[in-house]
C-alpha cells in the first residue's frame, strides 16, 4: 500500500490516498476510547467493506439523500451516540457525501459539547469541496444549511477508490466544483478539466488535489467567510436559485447541473460587466453545455428564481450578492447584478440550448 499524501489545512490533515492505512495510523496516534461509522443507505454497501474492520463499536445508517438532512435525522443520530455510550473522547467517522460529512459532523459537534470526528468523503463533491472548511449543518424551515456552525474535523481521508461505485450524475455533479475551482483560482485546472473527456475513465488523483488544493487555499485565508471565501461562490448565485426551484417541480437538477447554468448565466454577468471577454464567455457555455445538456428555464419561472436567490445568506440587506469572474482563474467576490441582468444572463443561458 503506497503511503497517503498530507496536505495541512489550518489546524488538521487532509490524508490523501490509500484511506485504510492512512485512518489505522490515525487510530494508532489518537486512540479514541470508541469508534463508531456513520454511512447511508449507499455508503453502507459500497463504501463500508473497504474500512468495516475499524468500526470496533458500530455502525450508524440513515436514509442516503438530500431530503435526510434534516432535524429528525439528526435527533436520531444523537439518540444512537447516547446508546452507544460514546463519550467526547469517541470519534465518529462520517462515511459519506456531503449530507453525511455535513449532518455527521454537526452531530458530533453538539453531541455533549463536542466529540471527536473525521471525514472519508466517498463523493466528488465531498472530496473536492464539502469536507473541507470545516461547515456543517442541517437544512432547516424549508432553507438548506440554514442551522449549523463551523467546526474542523481532527482529519479528512480522501481516497479516490470510493468514487469507482459512485453513479455517473453524481461523479458529473461534483465536477462542477473543480470546473468552478478552475474558474475562480487556477487556470491550468481549468484547462485540465476540459482535457478530461468521459469522466467514467478518468484518473482522479491529480486533479482531485489540485481542486482540494485551491478550496485550501481559500479556507486558510479566510476560514469564517468574512471576505475572499465568498469567491467560492461562483456560479452558485444563480445556480441555488434554479436548484431550489427546481428541487419543487416535475425535473429536479442535481447541484452540479444547477452550478453549471449557474457559472454560464455568471459568466454572462462577468461578461457584461467588461470583466471577461466574449471569446472566454463563449469556451465556458460550449465546455459546460458540452457536458451537462441545456435543460431550458421557462421564463416564468424567473421571478421565483430571483425570490430564492434574495434567501441566500450571503446577501446583505436586498442587494443579491455574487462572485464574478475578471478572467479566467481569477474572480472577484462583493458584486452586484439587479434582477433585469440577472433574467438576462438566463435568457443567454437558454439561448445556448
Ligand atoms: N460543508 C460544505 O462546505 C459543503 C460544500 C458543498 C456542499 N455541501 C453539502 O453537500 C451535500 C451534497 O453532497 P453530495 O453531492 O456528496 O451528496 P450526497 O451525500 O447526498 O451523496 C450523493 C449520493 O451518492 C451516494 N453515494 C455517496 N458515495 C457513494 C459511493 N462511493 N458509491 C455509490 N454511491 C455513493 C449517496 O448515498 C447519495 O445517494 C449537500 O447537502 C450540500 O449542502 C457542503
Amino acid at each position: 500500500m503506497t503511503k497517503s499524501k498530507e496536505i495541512p489545512v489550518q489546524d488538521y490533515n487532509i490524508y490523501l490516498g490509500d484511506s485504510q492505512s492512512a485512518i489505522a495510523s490515525f487510530l494508532d496516534r489518537n486512540r479514541p476510547s470508541k469508534i463508531v461509522v456513520l454511512v447511508d443507505d449507499n455508503t453502507s454497501v459500497h463504501c463500508l467493506p473497504i474500512i468495516k474492520e475499524i468500526a470496533t463499536d458500530g455502525v450508524i445508517t440513515i436514509p442516503a439523500g438530500e431530503k435526510f438532512k434534516n432535524l429528525e435525522v439528526a435527533q436520531s443520530i444523537w439518540d444512537q451516540l447516547f446508546t452507544l455510550k460514546l463519550d467526547r473522547n469517541s470519534l465518529l467517522i462520517n462515511l459519506g457525501g456531503g449530507v453525511i460529512g455535513d449532518m455527521g459532523g454537526f452531530c458530533a459537534s453538539t453531541y455533549m459539547r463536542g466529540m471527536r470526528f473525521v471525514q472519508v468523503p466517498t463523493t466528488l463533491l465531498s472530496q473536492v469541496d464539502a469536507s473541507i472548511g470545516g461547515k456543517l449543518g442541517i437544512d432547516y424551515h424549508g432553507l438548506k444549511n440554514s442551522v449549523g456552525l463551523f467546526k474542523n474535523p481532527e482529519a479528512v481521508f480522501v481516497d479516490t477508490v470510493y468514487l469507482d461505485t459512485l453513479p455517473y450524475v453524481e461523479l458529473r455533479s461534483g465536477f462542477a466544483e473543480i470546473i468552478k475551482h478552475g474558474l475562480i483560482a487556477d487556470e491550468d485546472l481549468w484547462k485540465d478539466a476540459q482535457a478530461c473527456g468521459d469522466l467514467k475513465s478518468v484518473s482522479w488523483q491529480k486533479i482531485v488535489e489540485d481542486s482540494i488544493l485551491v478550496k485550501k487555499d481559500v479556507v486558510d485565508s479566510d476560514p469564517f467567510e468574512r471576505g475572499r471565501r465568498k469567491i467560492l461562490n461562483f456560479g452558485h448565485t444563480i445556480g441555488h436559485g434554479v436548484e431550489s426551484v427546481m428541487l419543487e417541480s416535475a425535473h429536479p437538477l442535481l447541484h452540479g447541473e444547477a452550478v453549471a447554468i449557474g457559472m454560464i448565466a455568471e459568466s454572462y454577468i462577468s461578461n457584461q460587466k467588461k470583466m471577461i471577454s466574449d471569446q472566454d464567455l463563449k469556451a465556458i457555455g460550449n465546455y459546460l453545455i458540452g457536458l451537462y445538456g441545456s435543460p431550458s428555464l421557462q421564463e416564468g419561472l424567473y421571478d421565483d428564481f430571483i425570490v430564492k436567490m434574495r434567501h441566500d445568506k450571503k446577501n446583505r440587506g436586498d442587494e443579491i450578492n455574487f462572485t464574478l469572474l475578471e478572467s479566467i482563474g481569477k474572480a472577484r467576490e462583493n458584486c452586484q447584478a439587479d434582477a433585469q441582468l440577472i433574467k438576462e444572463s438566463i435568457n443567454y443561458y437558454n439561448s445556448l440550448s
